[in-house]
């Protein structure tokens, strides 16, 4: 039988585990929805204890998947990896392991009055730490959680002061529960979006920890993206070594294979995260953008930086209309109204329902829906859902060839939105560029694969020489051409951008 690779998919709001053979073909896969807290407006808890459920639980029909299938049974599979949705926080009792509060996931807008506290102690406001991290404060990162969870619930700050508490984002909380409570790690990538590491020298900074008031012994280790961790304690993949960490947008843009600085993906998933690959250079953003770990593909390799444009809402706001509005029954049915116009109206809407955040920054920004008459019917709706996605990623891009100077050729794309050709076709016409869709888009999973597999030597998989993956999701892309003309475009935009003016500061 051939040897596999697992990849556990941690998302936002759902998870899943995949397996993998040599060429990233799909041999067994399942995913699962978790629950979503909206106990007020602008928060978003998680039962952390809930997620480690689903990921064992996807992992057992995964494996029968693969056996009932006769490809292949659990013994095959030789290493697994770890993927998951960043920045989102969680706190535990060292002794028990039981979380202390429900984990405070990234979209949360909660601590909008902890980041204006922060910015007031230092003379460059927002920007305080962002020579250090490469990030402005902002509620999107997990520092300004921690800051609140410790202000706000007495259980938390007890077991910080009293020493019995360890700090995670998903991946480490993962890793902790599946090897048995033994390892407290986290990776590069994941750790550059806590706000508590240095982004050039990759490790704690004495001096961040101050400036939030944490304690530094509650902080995983920081590991390489690619090494071995530990193995699994019980279970179904009891015995499995986990070998590969990585955030999940870090993990598409190695699962896309852009792995040559200039290269850059799009992936749209509960959010949509384009990242641009600068190799082994911090470039320091001046419009709007991240710079952020990339991955680090072993113990001893140089890290990879990538420049980020983090857009809060985008198959959330499809979930949205799915399960808060009823305006569809399944997300699928949002390209299928879409279609059916020829463009919205006039309408636009500004999913702000976490603020703004790249490259406008605007915490105190809302959800807005404008340009309605009678005229507007729920197609007009849906198509402005999408178009919202498109209009944000276009200023990422923008903001992305303004800092690198250099123009795109083509932008790739992935995720779960990216399904809709329709979809796709409103990309490529906003962005006025040729948008590639692979014909695998799990490429989330497939880079946690990926460096779990080059961990193990497996595959001859090396990051370090994209010509080793050259035969891994190579099936023809799919292409979109612009299809409107450039002074259409320039309506469209400027349109985009005067809405995005009228929901600024509506929360202030
Ligand atoms: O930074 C948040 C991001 O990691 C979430 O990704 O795919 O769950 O939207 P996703």
């Amino acid at each position: 039988m051939p040897d596999f690779v697992g990849s556990i998919d941690a998302g936002t709001t759902s998870v899943r585990f995949m397996i993998f053979n040599e060429r990233a073909e799909v041999q067994a896969s399942h995913g699962l929805e978790f629950t979503q807290f909206f106990e007020h407006p602008g928060w978003q808890d998680q039962d952390a204890h809930e997620i480690v459920d689903k990921v064992n639980e996807c992992i057992d029909v995964a494996v029968r998947q693969l056996e009932e299938s006769g490809k292949g049974s659990k013994k095959d599979i030789k290493v697994i990896g770890i993927t998951n949705q960043r920045e989102t926080t969680v706190v535990w009792d060292k002794k028990t392991g039981r979380a202390l509060t429900r984990a405070i996931a990234w979209p949360d807008t909660r601590t909008t009055h902890t980041v204006r506290q922060l910015a007031e102690k230092s003379d460059k406001g927002t920007d305080a730490v962002k020579l250090e991290t490469g990030l402005p404060l902002s509620t999107y990162f997990a520092a300004l959680k921690l800051r609140w969870m410790l202000d706000n619930i007495p259980e938390v700050k007890k077991a910080h002061d009293d020493k019995n508490m360890l700090f995670g984002t998903v991946d480490s909380w993962l890793l902790y529960n599946l090897t048995g409570r033994k390892v407290h790690y986290t990776d590069a990538s994941n750790a550059s979006r806590t706000m508590f590491m240095d982004l050039r020298k990759q490790t704690w900074d004495p001096k961040l920890c101050d400036f939030f008031g944490i304690d530094m012994d509650i902080l995983p280790e920081i590991k390489s993206s690619s090494e071995v961790y530990g193995t699994v304690a019980e279970g179904t993949l009891q015995g499995v070594e986990i070998a590969g960490l990585i955030g999940d947008q870090m993990g598409a843009l190695i699962g896309q294979k852009a792995l040559t600085p200039g290269e850059a993906k799009n992936t749209y998933g509960t959010g949509a995260f384009l990242l641009y690959n600068t190799g082994d250079k911090v470039v320091d953003s001046k419009n709007g953008l991240l710079s952020t770990i990339a991955y680090k593909a072993g113990p001893n390799a140089e890290p990879v930086y990538a420049l980020e444009g983090s857009i809060a809402v985008c198959g959330s706001a499809i979930k949205w209309l799915r399960d808060s509005i009823g305006l569809i029954k399944e997300a699928a049915e949002v390209g299928e109204l879409a279609e059916g116009v020829e463009d919205t109206g006039g309408v636009y809407f500004v999913t702000a329902f976490s603020g703004l955040l790249c490259p406008y920054w605007d915490d105190t920004a809302s959800g807005m829906i404008i340009g309605m008459t009678g005229y507007t019917d729920k197609r007009h709706i849906a198509r402005a859902t999408i178009e919202a996605a498109c209009y944000q990623t276009q200023a990422v891009l923008a903001a992305c060839e303004k800092d690198s100077g250099v123009p795109l050729a083509s932008l790739q794309v992935d995720g779960g939105m990216t399904n809709s050709d329709i979809i796709m076709q409103i990309q490529a016409d906003i962005l006025g560029l040729t948008v590639e869709r692979p014909e695998m888009r799990e490429t989330t999973a497939l880079g946690s694969a990926l460096l779990a597999g080059a961990a193990k030597g497996l595959f001859g998989w090396d990051l370090s020489k994209p010509e080793t993956l050259k035969d891994v999701n190579a099936a023809g892309k799919q292409k979109f051409e612009p299809s409107i003309s450039a002074e259409r475009r320039k309506e469209l935009l400027h349109g985009w951008e005067r809405a995005v003016e009228r929901c600024k500061a509506w929360n202030e």
